[in-house]
């Protein structure tokens, strides 16, 4: 959602620009600018649409000398995604990129335009410039007005701003937003200065970086990077983030989960014991329920760690969904461990939601895949899903090891407390091993989903049904369905069915069953039995052929039913995408969406 870019130094601007742009592309967009100060002139060039549209409308301008340039890609929110709604607005003489909500723009955008000042734009985003450039009339300096500026926004924001009147320094703040300033070297060898909304762009540019914290407002040139708090090395390997030969970064991530599921496992799962230092210091004797709080694919993830934190933990353990929780005055009580998952770590209502829970003085936890991010920064124990960079917006990866820390943690709880005797935990710890191995995907398994596919392109919708844990995976399947190929699709406990959702089934609904062979087999046979005598369209997912189906994806047997679990989830994930890819459609950038919400 919305990136910021920034560059001081003596680069080629432009292609700094669009180049950085271009790695934050991944968490969606709907149209693009940079503006460059440029021997005291100020150039802005905006576009609608993908990044490409951008590049033609500034082909033949090039600014190599000393100077500085911001950037943004714009997700809406206040106005519709045309050119004079994108990033960067300007004033007479200064440009602005803001990512967030400014709230009270309304009434200060009324005030400005009282005292003469035009507006173009349907943004929250615009006061800002105006309302610095009015500060400036009456301030001393360039960087009081901005502070001025900042002190009167109510919301959450990252901002750069530049401007004629400083053209050496870029001016920033950061609100609720990420916002990160580095220093690199330019190709003189001189000092060059980056600020971005994640890390991705600054990977293999700047070396040393600064997450600045909440409240942050200041200006930075060359020259003044040092001044910064909390300087931290930045390491990062670009190729990682790279396709690796793959159409899509969905269908490369979705084959590299068995790696990075070995992982999230490394020095935390053993033969015969887990460990999880993240978490010393934090006594679970004192915790005597778990409350798990998350959105989208990461609250789908907080369902399924619920089964396995009350099954191996026995720990009552509820989950939330955090725009929910945010706001319905909830009860917590001060021996409930408050547990965030997200894989992004900046999204607005789990962060919110972190901060409530704080407040009322609960220990928390966040479970994250980005370090240093805010929900990291702000929990006080962390632990890292570590499934490195995820670019497709559809979450793949980082949802597999969301699940894998949760399963580790249930264990390592249940080791804690006395729960589990050492042929549990080597049980245990063998089967999480099987369960990652299967993960690994097998071309031909592939090719026979890539084929099945093309008989589920048209129906009147999807059911995803299982029951217990797979349950959340129906729901992760109905979701990864649905945000990329735009079919309507379902998640439903199969036992539901009946309650109904029943009353869709005719040939033309198409019904993914999950039917593990290890946990309540017959039970579920039952429901999807019921949705065969309807006529509905079945595809059971399966280690044993179900004959009441009409398209069988095999399943390899086992003996647990997490390796169940993670073997469909891959097939669910492949499933998706080879419906999506069938469609034509962008699957790495579906329409409407992004991959960092830090907006309500
Ligand atoms: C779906 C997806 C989203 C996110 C949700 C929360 O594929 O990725 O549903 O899971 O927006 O994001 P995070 O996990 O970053 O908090």
């Amino acid at each position: 959602m919305c990136g910021i870019i920034g560059y001081i130094g003596n680069d080629e601007k432009k292609s700094i620009l669009i180049n950085g742009l271009r790695e934050l592309e991944y968490r969606g967009y709907d149209s693009a600018g940079i503006c460059v100060l440029e021997n005291g002139e100020l150039r802005n060039f905006k576009a609608v649409g993908k990044l490409v549209n951008l590049e033609r409308k500034c082909e033949d301008f090039f600014f190599n000398g000393f100077g500085l340039g911001i950037g943004h890609t714009r997700w809406a929110t206040h106005g519709k995604p045309t050119e004079v709604n994108a990033h960067p607005h300007f004033g007479h003489f200064s440009n602005v990129v803001h990512n967030g909500i400014i709230e009270n723009y309304q009434s200060i955008k009324e005030r400005l335009q009282t005292q003469g000042r035009t507006f173009l734009s349907q943004t929250d985003t615009e006061v800002i410039v105006h309302l610095f450039e009015s500060h400036l009339e009456t301030s001393t300096s360039v960087l009081e007005a901005f502070s001025q500026t900042i002190a009167e926004l109510k919301g959450a924001y990252a901002i750069l701003l530049i401007t004629q009147k400083s053209p050496n320094t870029i001016y920033y703040a950061k609100n609720g937003s990420p916002l990160i300033i580095g220093k690199g070297e330019d190709k003189l060898g001189k000092e060059a200065i980056y600020f971005a909304s994640s890390d991705a762009p600054l990977i293999g540019l700047a070396n040393e970086v600064c997450y600045l914290e909440d409240g942050a407002v200041g200006a930075c040139e060359v020259g003044g990077f040092h001044m910064l708090p909390k300087i931290k090395p930045l390491s990062g390997d670009k190729l990682s983030a790279q396709k690796d030969g793959f159409t899509f970064f969905m269908e490369k991530e979705i084959y590299e989960q068995h790696k990075v599921l070995l992982e999230t496992m490394m020095g935390r799962v053993s033969e015969d014991s887990f460990s999880l230092e993240e978490l010393n210091g934090l006594d679970f004797s004192e915790v005597e329920s778990i409350t798990l709080c998350a959105c989208g694919t990461s609250y789908h993830a907080a369902i399924a760690g619920s089964y396995l934190l009350e099954r191996i933990a026995k720990l009552k353990t509820k989950v939330e969904i955090a725009s929910e929780f945010r706001y319905r005055e909830p009860i917590l009580r001060q021996k409930e461990l408050f547990v965030v998952i997200s894989q992004s770590g900046e999204t607005a209502d789990t962060l919110e939601a972190l901060k409530l829970a704080k407040k009322a003085g609960l220990k928390t936890l966040g479970i994250c895949n980005v370090d240093n991010s805010s929900i990291v920064r702000q929990s006080d124990f962390g632990l890292l899903t570590r499934a490195g960079i995820e670019k497709g917006v559809a979450s793949t990866k980082a949802f597999a090891t969301q699940v894998m820390v949760l399963w580790i943690l249930a264990n390592f709880i249940a080791q804690k407390c006395g729960i589990l005797g050492k042929s549990e935990i080597q049980q245990q710890t063998k089967t999480m091993l099987e369960a990652v191995r299967t993960t690994k995907v097998d071309k031909k398994a592939h090719e026979h989903i890539k084929r099945l596919s093309r008989r589920y392109l048209h129906g009147h919708g999807f059911f995803f049904i299982g029951r217990d844990i797979f349950y959340p995976l129906a729901l992760e399947g109905a979701l990864k369905l649905k945000e990329i190929s735009y079919l309507h699709a379902e998640g439903y406990p199969s036992g539901e069915m009946k309650h109904g959702p029943i009353a869709l089934a005719d040939s033309r609904l198409f019904c993914v069953a999950l039917m593990p062979q290890n946990l309540l087999y017959d039970k579920i046979k039952s429901n999807v039995e019921e949705l065969s005598a309807r006529d509905a369209t079945l595809c059971a997912l399966s280690a044993e052929y179900y004959e009441g189906c009409d398209d069988w994806i095999k399943i390899p047997h086992t003996s647990h039913y997490m390796v169940e679990f993670f073997s469909m989830m891959v097939v669910l994930q492949i499933f998706a995408l080879e419906v999506a890819v069938r469609l034509g459609n962008d699957v790495d950038m579906p329409r409407n969406l992004a991959k960092s919400v830090t907006v309500e």
